[in-house]
């Protein structure tokens, strides 16, 4: 299926989620709640996009199907011009390759047996590409890059034996060890300090500027948003409820909802991301 548009990497089309809560020991009957509502977004190649709203508006849900990782109820997902769930065999490996996420918290999300070798080099051993050596000077160069110098001493490192932003930069080395197109960052610095925040905010900036990498950047911070994002949606239980540019957004806003977002937030310097 075609997008119509060359620099549309991402579409979701009036996707909706449900899910079933309320069943417990005591109450047999569920209740079906809404946690998407026909959204529909364009995300571009090579830009942050971001999505903003409060806590349970939606955003991980919308960050698990963009990553194949649960179905919408209904809609539709257009990644790279194919229909994401029509995925089958190689062509689903292939955009696992080319989709890759960091998460909330890398003390969850990085098996605490791993060596930082074995965490980073995991993917290539999945999708068998390399061999041992091939796959340990994949693994330095990344480190360096992503400023764990030298790689050497980090390398049979275990995730304990790391500070959270230490932790953090693993992970973004697994994202990338696949030269990926796409990454959903849920919430990537929510775990850290201001100062270690804004380390991880430049290397996700770097990342777009120079490896092309296009970003869904999820946050409850405005503030955040707008340091790094071009363009973000804010949604509110299930609905955007105003879509564009980011600057425009955040010094103009069209809803109440936003304008609560911004006035929640301290202040719009480096600081209070
Ligand atoms: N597996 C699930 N089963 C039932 N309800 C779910 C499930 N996953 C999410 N929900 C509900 O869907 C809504 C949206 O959740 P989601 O995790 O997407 O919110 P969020 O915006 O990421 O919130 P947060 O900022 O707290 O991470 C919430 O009301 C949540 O309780
Ligand atoms: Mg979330």
């Amino acid at each position: 299926m075609k997008t119509g548009r060359d620099d549309t990497i991402l579409e979701i089309n009036d996707v909706s989620k449900y899910y079933q809560t309320g069943r417990s020991l005591f109450r047999k009957t569920e209740k079906k709640m809404t946690a998407l509502d026909k959204v529909s977004l364009k995300i571009n190649k090579g830009e942050i996009f971001g999505l903003v709203g409060k806590s349970g508006s939606g955003k991980s849900t919308i960050g698990r199907l963009v990553l194949n990782l649960e179905k919408p109820d209904s809609g539709s997902i257009i990644f790279a011009e194919t229909e994401i769930n029509s995925l089958r065999g190689k062509s689903l490996k292939q955009f696992r390759q080319k989709m890759q996420m960091i998460c909330q918290d890398p003390y969850q999300s990085l098996n605490p047996y791993f060596s930082v070798f074995d965490t980073i080099a995991e993917p290539l051993v999945i999708h068998n590409i390399g061999d041992k050596k091939e796959q340990l000077s994949r693994v330095q160069e990344l480190l360096e890059d992503f400023g764990l110098s030298p790689a050497t001493d980090f390398l049979d490192r275990y995730p304990h034996q790391l500070s959270g932003g230490q932790r953090q930069r693993v992970a973004i080395a697994r994202a990338m060890v696949l030269k990926p197109e796409f990454i959903v960052a849920d919430e990537p610095t929510s775990m850290l300090d201001a100062t270690v925040s804004i380390q991880i905010y430049s290397i996700l900036a770097h990342l777009k500027k120079y490896a092309g990498i296009t970003f869904l950047f999820i946050t409850h911070n405005i503030a955040a948003a707008r340091l790094l994002c071009d363009r973000i949606a804010v949604l509110n239980e299930g609905i955007v409820v105003e879509t564009g540019d980011c600057e425009s957004i955040v010094d103009n806003p069209a809803s109440e909802y936003t304008k609560a977002l911004i006035q929640a937030q301290p202040s719009f310097s480096y600081e209070s991301a």
